[in-house]
């Protein structure tokens, strides 16, 4: 049993080619042992895509460690690698060899691993992660293409080798019982367009880990990767939440959210005539806009809405004034979390402002400092993670409506966090350091 010698020898294979990039040694042990720890027994393990060898390397190392019987079964079978470069294959089997101290043994072979069949207690694989679509696709020829889209709804969904290789390893894996590993870009955690491919494979399993490496994980690779486990039951077709996400979720999902009409969506909307009616100065009433608002700060408003009849066919919304009156807190739209200050002095506002109406027995100081906290930031990354994902991340209604907010059953802690958000609205970083310890303590974080 020498791991660092076939370590060695795997990494006299180069990778060549789009999609090639071997994982490195500690990211393999991860996986195999997210993947490996709940199993007694030696499984039948592969991986369909297996390069020189760096995943089943992986699951020896670990194995030699914790389960030392195991190396026993695999050295007589049960340890597969499929790879359509031979080279690759050849590096695999000599670095496996090596690892079982079993001269000669031969594990992987030269097979298309989207092509074959079979059923294994566990499938670990990095597929190669080349995407048919979006910024970065590359040429396909379009009658496997066809036939890919066909066969795996997955890639149906986001034509892309690592989707269609994502389903393939879910059906490669045993139901009842089977494991499956994988090493994809973190983007399928959460994108509309990986819908399919996650619906694909949570079908049949349940989402165990998700686990961002970041995005330097890959040599040479910039797209942020992540570590997925699953294992038996089938799942939701819900975002591949990480670990750490899913945990603050369930601490902070006791506390309900504000009550629906806590919110509104009443800012003016300009519809057609944002020209006419929308100015920086001139006649007209005060308006505000989203970037009028700050953290507990809230600007002179920075635009006039003029007062004017529409010639026909142009149109807008303007609510009634004293809807804006009733807005006790205005929250920025266009944010990646929550930015509110106190709605004083009133102003009408554009539809880059949200509103916040206050709710029953809620003080106004208390929702500010829960809304502008670091917690909240936090909680709402967590809960609406597509959010983040696009250039202009917006803040929207149905967000507010659904943040769990403490109510008074916290005690003294509501009235401490009233006083700090008075004085983090009126001083600097201490201030606002104190009120986000206490809704960190409020939401038991
Ligand atoms: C990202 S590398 C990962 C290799 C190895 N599993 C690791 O983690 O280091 C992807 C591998 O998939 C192989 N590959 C590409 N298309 C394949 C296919 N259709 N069937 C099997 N292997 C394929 C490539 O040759 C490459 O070795």
């Amino acid at each position: 049993m020498n791991t660092d010698r076939a370590w060695e020898i795997h990494a006299q294979s180069v990778p060549q080619g789009a999609g090639r990039v071997y994982t490195p040694r500690d990211v393999a042990l991860r996986l195999a042992q997210l993947v490996l720890e709940p199993l007694a027994d030696a499984p039948t393990l592969l991986d369909p895509a297996c390069g020189s060898g760096a995943l089943l390397l992986g699951a020896i190392e670990w194995a030699a460690q914790e389960r030392p019987a195991w190396l026993d079964r695999w050295r007589e079978g049960g340890l597969i690698g499929w790879d359509v470069d031979a080279r690759a294959v050849e590096a695999c089997n000599a670095a496996l060899a090596v690892a079982l101290d079993a001269p000669g043994g031969s594990y992987a072979e030269v097979r298309d691993g989207l092509d074959a069949s079979g059923e294994f207690d566990c499938v670990l694989a990095n597929p190669p992660w080349i995407s048919y679509s979006g910024r970065h696709a590359r040429g396909i020829n379009p009658v496997r293409r066809a036939e890919l889209a066909a066969r795996f709804p997955a890639f149906a969904g986001w034509p892309a080798l690592h989707t269609a290789f994502a389903e393939q390893c879910a059906k490669l894996t045993r139901q009842g019982g089977g494991r499956l590993g994988l090493l994809l870009p973190m983007q399928m955690a959460d994108l509309a367009g990986y819908g399919a491919a996650r619906r694909a494979i949570t079908a049949r399993f349940t989402l165990e880990h998700s686990i961002e490496l970041g995005e330097r994980a890959f040599d040479g690779v910039t797209e942020p990767a992540g570590l997925f486990v699953f294992g038996a039951g089938e799942g939701t077709d819900r975002a591949w939440l990480p670990d750490e996400d899913a945990a603050l979720l369930a601490s902070v999902r006791r506390f309900p959210p504000l009550p629906p009409e806590s919110f509104g969506d009443i800012g003016v909307h300009t519809g057609n005539a944002g020209k006419l009616l929308v100015a920086r100065e001139g006649e007209g009433r005060p308006l505000r806009v989203g970037r009028d608002i700050e953290p507990f700060k809230l600007a002179e408003p920075s635009h006039v809405l003029r007062d004017l009849e529409l010639p026909e066919g142009k149109y807008a919304r303007i609510a009634d004034e004293a809807r804006y009156r009733e807005a006790v807190i205005v929250l920025r739209q266009t944010a990646s979390r929550p930015v509110a200050a106190k709605h004083e002095p009133w102003a009408l506002f554009r539809n880059s402002v949200l509103a916040c109406f206050g709710a029953p027995d809620h003080d106004t100081d208390y929702l500010l400092g829960i809304l502008n906290s670091d917690a909240v930031a936090r909680i709402h990354r967590a809960m609406f993670r597509d959010a983040r994902q696009r250039s202009f991340p917006q803040l929207k209604i149905s967000h507010l409506r659904a943040l769990p907010v403490p109510g008074r059953e916290i005690g003294e802690l509501y009235g401490r966090i009233v006083q700090a958000s008075r004085s983090a609205a009126g001083g600097g970083p201490p201030a606002a350091a104190e009120l986000n310890l206490l809704v960190e303590r409020a939401y038991g974080l």
